[in-house]
């Protein structure tokens, strides 16, 4: 271990903080190092397994796909795109598909597609290019998706960023309709901030986004590259607030553990990108979509009944938690399997423990506590997951 981690540090840039384990193999919800070590998984990759890891007909999928060919190129018609392209539709908002690699190029996709929209239909060129975002999201790290993510710490260094990114706070309207201008093309949203703390929308902010949307005029994009495929305990988080937005992003559990982003737009946004107006030569793989489409299949009625039972009984273990250790834990928060324990104190030590415990859970924002097991979780998997941080906190 201490070899690699040297030759790691020596070899690849150091954006990554990494924990001392090396894998070795991984089967649904567990993990194995190279040493034998087995560990119990609650965080999915970064929400990335949603049906746990090496599920086998994902696996059969990719081998399929694999036999025949590659990387072809979307110059060329592929009848697995487009059978994925119309399933993702169904299950979401009527519209069409742009297949990336990526959540923060899906997003990209989604920015760019807002502004040629409002270009098109404004009558001065230019005029509507404001993208309203909130407080604290995060859409990705290239300069576009880095310039509509508010938290400061990840911008510093990077700029001049991309102008036309207007914060807003989360779940307060007022504040949005305070920053819509004559500029203003679209509102950008992520309906449970992930790597914001796990802050959930309220119906009430929800609901006024796609009437403030509707009375302006403005494109209402949402970001679920995290609270995505079946996360929530529905395919989209959109889908507890009754809802729907104009565009809809995904990445991470749409590829089932391959890199694949999506972008759904409306046809009357869609419609607009010609030829040439946006692309990617690896976007929408043969074999990321093959596995795609195993994994969308997989997140039947079943699975996301899983996801609502395991997912309350979850906060509940944790909410337990909170009334025994008030002066160390602040808030639990959640929809479905994202969850965040909000702590008093820094939490990078209770992840350290935790792994010491062999159970991988996440710290965002500092104090927040993220767990985002994979789907096929069950209650007795939450016990050990809560024994150990009662053990931890009691110490
Ligand atoms: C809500 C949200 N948007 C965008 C991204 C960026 O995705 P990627 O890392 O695949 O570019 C993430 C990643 O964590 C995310 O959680």
């Amino acid at each position: 271990m201490e070899d690699l981690m040297v030759s790691d540090k020596k070899f690849i840039m150091g954006t990554y903080k990494r924990y001392p384990l090396a894998v070795k193999r991984a089967k649904g919800k567990y993990i194995w190092s190279e040493e034998g070590k087995k560990y119990l998984d609650f965080f999915s990759g970064l929400a990335v397994n949603n049906l746990g890891h090496c599920h086998p007909q994902i696996l059969k999928a990719i081998r399929n796909q694999l036999l025949k060919h590659l990387h072809i190129s979307n110059l060329y018609y592929d009848s697995l795109q487009v059978k994925l392209a119309e399933k993702l539709v169904k299950l979401s908002i009527p519209g069409k598909v742009f297949f990336s690699n990526s959540g923060a190029e899906a997003n990209e996709c989604a920015i760019k597609l807002a502004r040629k929209y409002s270009h098109l239909r404004g009558k001065k060129q230019e005029a509507k290019y404001k993208i309203i975002v909130f407080e604290n999201s995060f859409h990705g790290r290239t300069l576009a998706t880095l310039s509509a993510t508010m938290q400061k710490e990840f911008q510093k260094g990077f700029t001049p960023l991309l102008s036309g990114f207007k914060q807003a706070k989360f779940n307060e309207l007022s504040t949005v309709e305070n920053a819509i201008s004559s500029e203003t093309c679209a509102i950008m949203v992520e309906p449970i901030q992930g790597e914001g703390g796990v802050q959930v929308a309220t119906r009430e902010f929800v609901r006024g986004l796609r009437t403030l949307c509707n009375k302006f005029n403005l494109i209402l994009i949402f970001d679920e590259i995290q609270s995505g495929m079946g996360r929530t305990g529905k395919m989209f988080a959109y889908q507890h607030y009754g809802v729907t937005p104009d565009i809809l992003t995904m990445a991470k559990g749409v590829g089932g553990g391959l890199p694949l982003g999506v972008t759904i737009a409306k046809d009357e946004i869609a419609n607009l990108f010609g030829y040439g107006n946006h692309g990617s030569t690896f976007g929408g793989n043969p074999v990321s979509i093959a596995a795609g489409l195993a994994a969308v299949k997989l997140l039947d009625d079943e699975l996301l009944q899983n996801v609502k039972v395991t997912g309350s009984y979850l906060m509940g273990r944790l909410n337990e938690l909170k009334c025994k250790y008030p002066k160390r834990i602040k808030e639990v928060r959640g929809l479905g399997l994202i969850v965040g324990l909000e702590l008093k104190e820094e939490g990078e030590e209770i992840v350290n423990r935790c792994f010491e415990q062999r159970i991988l859970i996440n710290c965002t924002h500092k104090k927040v506590l993220r767990f985002l097991p994979p789907l096929i979780i069950n209650n007795s998997d939450i016990g050990k997951l809560v024994s150990t941080l009662d053990r931890i906190l009691s110490s």
